[in-house]
């Protein structure tokens, strides 16, 4: 049984440029799913600034979706655990927890933009995940790039080979259908207003009349020419090198028409794997082990404003889980009883009695859990699966009004937890506040309207002189640091677990202090403390 649930899974994230249509794509696996019976009630809801995945007020005012949930949908013998990634331009620790949790992506290309800078971005963290990734070019109802133009910019740009599994049959108002590869067929779609239900479809052979008469003779006569010339050049599929994220199986089609979506979906989900095994210490967990384990990707505090909780989410990794369980929360050592356990859509949820590996846990409540903790019936195992990345912007923040004083530390505390932001404490400062420290700008955003919003403690934000922080590692002394020989605009600081740091001003004068003390180790994050940073020049 619970083998089967395994190969069942797929749990995947979708990656694209802002308005490259992962909305829209989103909502029409929900529909071909059946979890949505028409679609544009997302869209709608985000265009009056909301969606179903996008819950926070700060994103239906930006109309960005800043925090991931995961919806949850059956297609045809799939259960598909769909993560939402942040869309929004900065580069945020959050989107790479996200990609840490899911087994295979989806990358969308606008068809006539190609490969556009976020999505080079988020590419970058599946490659060095080695996660499988699968490219749809949207929007071919509407002028594009030559679709071989296409296929060349993304082998070019991002270095890896494209398999198109299907062909565009026109493009634009000419648009018809797609050439199924694989099963030498064409699909023809109708278009239907607004793209509502599903397109109806009717699938051919290639000699078929009816697909010749479709399109113009000049149209007629460029696919033909396509199609064989990928016979003669594309013609083997590799499925390990898709595996090893050296190749994508490309997919065309119009999420608005939902065209190719079915297709897409159909061998989407026959390409990607099931739940990979996940490395703890020197040892492969994998899937199918009886234990249950998994690991905590993203903290969500006040996720329905009416409660005011906090939700941890957990990929579950082996074994079942079932409601009640007793696991060992593996940092603290101690044993927990899972009673609170939700499966969350947007803002609504439902009590989860089970779920296997690939599935996504809200847990409720649990004030110790943190970012990349383990639960597990095995107290033995311990996931080291979300990275930590080194702050790059630093700010003050202070609460606007001294009687907002009390919401600003309780609220603040609460955001610290999630790892929203990092704070540390300069050494021999006159600064009360703590000193934030942030991935990117927009993590400060959101920070000062949660604050606002959650907590009701407005709050004043300055910019702090420093870009680079390094933890120092191994066993140096307060002395030997005041020793130290010290470059201008650094500064001694304290993380929120007493560790000491330093902040530089740039680049440039972390790497010289690297050099004039030699004995002093520094790290980007507290984990590799003892590493030693690399001096460049
Ligand atoms: P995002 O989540 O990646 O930011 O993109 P989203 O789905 O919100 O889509 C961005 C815009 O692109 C939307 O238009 C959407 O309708 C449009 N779009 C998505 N897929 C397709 C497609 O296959 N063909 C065409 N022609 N357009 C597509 P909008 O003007 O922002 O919103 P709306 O007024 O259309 O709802």
């Amino acid at each position: 049984m619970t083998e089967h649930e395994i190969a069942r899974r797929r749990t995947l994230a979708i990656i694209s440029h802002p308005d490259a249509g992962k909305t829209t794509l989103t909502e029409k696996f929900l529909l071909y799913g059946g979890a949505v019976q028409l679609a544009g009630s997302v869209r709608a809801r985000k265009n009056q600034r909301a969606s179903t995945s996008d819950w926070m007020e700060l994103e239906r005012q930006r109309g960005i979706s800043i925090s991931s949930t995961v919806l949850q949908f059956d297609y045809r013998e799939w259960r598909v655990n769909l993560l939402d990634t942040p869309g929004h331009k900065d580069f945020s620790e959050d989107t790479y927890r996200v990609l840490m949790a899911v087994d295979a992506v989806i990358m969308i290309l606008d068809a006539a933009a190609g490969v556009e800078e976020q999505t080079r971005k988020l590419f970058e963290v599946c490659r060095r995940r080695k996660i499988p990734i699968v490219t749809f070019v949207n929007k071919m109802d509407r002028p594009t790039l030559e679709p071989l133009a296409l296929l060349d910019q993304v082998e070019e740009v991002l270095g890896m080979e494209a398999f198109p599994v299907n062909w565009p049959l026109g493009t634009g108002p000419d648009f018809k259908g797609v050439y199924d590869r694989p099963g030498r067929r064409v699909y023809l779609y109708q278009r239907r207003a607004g793209g509502a239900v599903q397109a109806p479809v009717s699938i051919h052979p290639l000699s078929d009349p009816a697909v010749r008469s479709e399109v113009s003779s000049s149209v007629w006569r460029d696919f033909l020419e396509e199609i064989e010339l990928l016979d003669a050049t594309r013609e083997r599929f590799d499925g390990e090198a898709l595996a090893a994220g050296g190749m994508t199986p490309v997919f065309f089609g119009s999420a608005v028409q939902n065209f190719g979506v079915d297709l897409l979906l159909d061998h989407f989900l026959a390409l990607a794997p099931s739940p990979q095994p996940r490395r703890s210490g020197g040892r492969t967990i994998s899937p199918d082990d009886s234990r249950f384990s998994g690991f905590i990707f993203k903290i969500q505090a006040n996720l329905d404003p009416r409660h005011r909780d906090r939700v941890a989410f957990l990929r579950v990794c082996s074994g079942r889980f079932d409601r009640n369980m007793l696991v060992t929360h593996t940092r603290t050592g101690r044993q927990v009883r899972l009673a609170n356990s939700a499966k969350i859509f947007g803002r609504d949820r439902e009590t989860l009695e089970e779920a296997y590996p690939g599935d996504v846990l809200g847990l409720v409540g649990h004030s110790d859990f943190r970012v990349g903790d383990t639960l597990s019936e095995d107290p033995g195992i311990s996931y080291e699966e979300i990275p930590r990345f080194s702050p790059e912007c630093f700010a003050y923040f202070r609460p606007a009004r001294s009687a907002g004083a009390k919401s600003f530390r309780k609220g603040l505390a609460q955001l610290l937890e999630e790892g929203v932001v990092q704070a540390f404490h300069l050494r021999k400062s006159a600064q009360r506040v703590p000193l934030l420290a942030a991935v990117g700008p927009l993590q400060f955003d959101v920070v000062r309207y949660r604050l606002e919003s959650e907590y009701g403690a407005a709050c004043e934000v300055s910019a702090a002189p420093w870009k680079v922080v390094r933890w120092v590692g191994g066993e140096v002394g307060a002395e030997a640091l005041d020793a130290a020989t010290s470059v201008s605009g650094m500064a001694f600081a304290e993380d929120t677990d007493e560790r000491t740091a330093i902040l530089f001003p740039d680049e440039w004068s972390c790497n010289y202090f690297a050099e004039k003390n030699p004995g002093v180790k520094l790290a980007p994050t507290p984990d590799d403390s003892g590493v030693a940073v690399a001096v460049s020049g």
